[in-house]
């Protein structure tokens, strides 16, 4: 409760700077709420309310990401916090180790709870096929009967379905239906089928219900059924600028569906706001049976050139009267009024940390756990990450991994993994810093920290070891290398050796934003004898790019050497200091 209370705290701080605002200010009261809710990378939300504990419940999707999809659980659905992720074992799901490309792996998950139980619904996207070839696209299902413990989850049962975006649907006899989706030619639109959600198996043909209304890639359907009308809600036009919600309706749930003449009923495009590429919407009911809306948005504005944070997760209030077409309010803003939040501010159950949390000079004592929201890209080879191992108490061991973050291709996994452990950037503004207890003795060696999308799209600065320039001798000295990778060009290696009074000490790597389009690393000792200094910086575009968003975190690799030389971390620390959530005539506004 105390970091509840001191986050309420902090929340007014940021948001309305200096001087002391009015409670009718502040988030949760006359229904005033701030978007993202759930800030930096968690794209393509679905949520529920349950009843019988009067709690929401969000997952979204995390494409390489290990553990993936986190749930997040809330009561007033101001304050999330983080209490599992659905995949949180590799053997639930041992293809996502041979995930190919950052826009491959999980894609977009559908949450519902049926007669007690939970499903989650979702596609294990392989790439390196065909768009048209079938066995692209893994449809999988997970459930569970206990949200709060995250091992009950079951494996993933597989259903043959050429398409992605799967969500299920219950009719009144119990009967099970699963709607999913095609962007191509080979099966486009939106189908449904019977499915045995125990099984996987397909119980009948799929039937194609509905193209959407023109725009691209008709996607992320969802049904609902209200007032004896199926209401079928897709999105459409691409998780770009052009995104958009639009929705149809039929008696029959096999159609035909007509279209709403106001679609879409929910999108940014063609608009100024900073909030972008606003789509792919979930609607649930509060426990006073209001209407909300969940989707993806992109804090990008109009110029689409620079969003580190990727597609985040957005709220917004919905009318939806008897017999009516639901209204979703849009523009999707940072700042918002909807119905009066359900009970008022209230701390989310369970014990993990809120969606917006930082880290404070984390260490890792014996018998700790890696905390919750650290993720790995791809299933972690569970070895080269030891928590306080003999002789360096207190630290985490990262044992180097042949490949570096690039890895062979920009794309590919290999044996022996990539050896990167991080956490979502989750604020426009926040300082990022890790110590390393790190002395590379094979030349090339490297350690350091890393602000990364994808393999093929992220800035990295380690601590490495290299001849000196221009010296005939071959003895190997420490080094700073910066490098940098994008499909848009990078900023030039800087290759500096760490000043001789630093060698032999730990040393503080840090990022921070400098402002709201560019960071900066850098170092100093940790034992603050010197001033740390700034060594390169680097534009947010080169990582605003594809389906997902930020990780900082800490990597060691041997560049493709023999050496084995750990690096041991401690005082992890991410401190955010300030979310921009809206541009008023060209300044940005907290
Ligand atoms: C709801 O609350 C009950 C009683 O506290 C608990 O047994 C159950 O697991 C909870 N279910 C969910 C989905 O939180
Ligand atoms: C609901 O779950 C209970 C207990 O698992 C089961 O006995 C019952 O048949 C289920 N009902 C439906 C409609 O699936
Ligand atoms: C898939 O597309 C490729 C080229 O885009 C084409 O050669 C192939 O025939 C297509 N296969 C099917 C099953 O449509
Ligand atoms: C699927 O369609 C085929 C051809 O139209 C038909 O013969 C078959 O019985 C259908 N299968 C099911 C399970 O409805
Ligand atoms: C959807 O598009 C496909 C392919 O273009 C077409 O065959 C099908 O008839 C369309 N479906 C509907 C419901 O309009
Ligand atoms: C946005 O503008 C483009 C180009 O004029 C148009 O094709 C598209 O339909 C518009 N989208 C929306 C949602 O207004
Ligand atoms: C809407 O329908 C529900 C049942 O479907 C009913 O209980 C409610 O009174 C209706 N509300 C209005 C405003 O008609
Ligand atoms: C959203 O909530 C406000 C109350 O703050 C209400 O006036 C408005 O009509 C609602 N809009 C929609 C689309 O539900
Ligand atoms: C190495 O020599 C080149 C060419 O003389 C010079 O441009 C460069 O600055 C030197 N580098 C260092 C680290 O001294
Ligand atoms: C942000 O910082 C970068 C790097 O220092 C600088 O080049 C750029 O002009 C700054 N942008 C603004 C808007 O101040
Ligand atoms: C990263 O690894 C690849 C493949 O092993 C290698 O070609 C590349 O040089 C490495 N990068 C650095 C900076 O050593
Ligand atoms: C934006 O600028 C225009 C013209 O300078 C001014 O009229 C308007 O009030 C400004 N809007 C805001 C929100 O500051």
């Amino acid at each position: 409760m105390a970091s509840f209370l001191k986050r309420i705290a902090a929340l007014s701080a940021v948001l309305v700077g200096c001087g002391v605002k009015a409670q009718s200010e502040q988030p949760g009261f006359n229904g005033r709420f701030f978007n993202p809710i759930i800030p930096g990378f968690h794209p393509d939300p679905s949520c529920i309310f349950v009843k019988t504990n009067q709690t929401f419940f969000c997952a979204s999707s995390t494409f390489n990401v290990f553990p993936g999809i986190p749930i997040h659980s809330s009561k007033d659905l101001t304050n999330w916090r983080l209490i599992g992720h659905v995949l949180n074992r590799e053997s639930q799901l041992p293809e996502l180790t041979a995930s190919v490309g950052s826009t491959s792996g999980i894609w977009a998950p559908a949450l519902r709870e049926h007669n007690g139980t939970f499903y989650l619904l979702t596609t294990m996207v392989h790439d390196k096929k065909a768009d048209n070839d079938s066995s692209r696209w893994d449809n999988i299902i997970f459930s569970t009967t206990d949200l709060w413990d995250e091992s009950k989850w079951s494996k993933a049962v597989h259903v043959p379905f050429n398409g992605y975006d799967i969500s299920p649907h219950w009719d009144d006899e119990g009967n099970s239906y699963i709607v999913g989706s095609h962007a191509w030619k080979v099966a486009y639109g939106i189908h449904l089928a019977k499915v045995d959600l125990k099984t996987g198996t397909v119980l009948s043909n799929w039937t194609n219900l509905w193209n959407g209304t023109g725009g691209i890639a008709p996607e992320g359907p969802h049904i609902f059924k209200k007032d004896a009308w199926y209401y079928l809600m897709i999105a459409e036009g691409g998780t770009g600028l052009l995104h958009m919600e639009t929705i149809a309706r039929s008696r029959n749930l096999y159609g035909p569906y007509d279209p709403n003449p106001s679609n879409p009923i929910l999108t940014n495009a063609n608009t100024t706001e900073y909030f972008q590429a606003v789509g792919h919407a979930d609607l649930f009911q509060d426990g006073r049976g209001n209407w909300w809306g969940v989707a993806l948005a992109v804090r990008a504005g109009p110029e689409w050139l620079n969003f580190p944070l990727g597609r985040e997760t957005v709220l917004y209030n919905v009318t939806w009267q008897n017999g009516s077409w639901p209204q979703l309010q849009h523009p999707v803003r940072g700042d918002m009024f909807g119905w009066l939040m359900p009970g008022g501010i209230h701390d989310a159950p369970g014990t993990g940390p809120f969606a917006s949390d930082g880290d404070v000079y984390i260490s890792f004592p014996p018998n700790s756990r890696i905390p919750p929201h650290f993720v790995y890209w791809r299933p972690p080879i569970k070895e080269n990450y030891v928590i306080s191992p003999p002789g360096k108490l207190n630290s985490l061991e990262l044992k180097p991994s042949k490949l570096n973050l690039t890895g062979t291709d920009g794309n590919s996994n290999a044996p022996g993994g990539i050896t990167f452990i991080s956490r979502r950037q989750v604020d426009t503004f926040f300082t990022y810093s890790l110590t390393f207890d790190y002395e590379p003795k094979a030349a090339e060696e490297e350690a350091g920290i890393s602000l990364f999308l994808s393999q093929n799209h992220h800035a990295r600065f380690g601590i490495t070891t290299l001849p000196l320039a221009n010296s005939s001798s071959m003895t190997l000295v420490p080094h700073f290398r910066f490098h940098a990778i994008s499909y848009i060009p990078v900023p030039a290696d800087v290759v500096v050796p760490v000043p001789e009074a630093w060698r032999g000490k730990p040393l503080t790597l840090s990022l921070r934003t400098v402002n709201q389009t560019h960071y900066e690393f850098g170092a100093g000792p940790s034992d603050k004898s010197d001033r740390p200094r700034s060594i390169a910086e680097v534009s947010g575009e080169i990582i605003s790019w594809g389906f997902t968003g930020a990780l900082v975190g800490a990597y060691a690799t041997s560049n493709g050497g023999n050496g084995s030389t750990s690096a041991y971390v401690t005082d992890w620390n991410y401190e955010g200091w300030g979310q921009v959530r809206e541009i008023w005539n060209g300044t940005l506004r907290a």
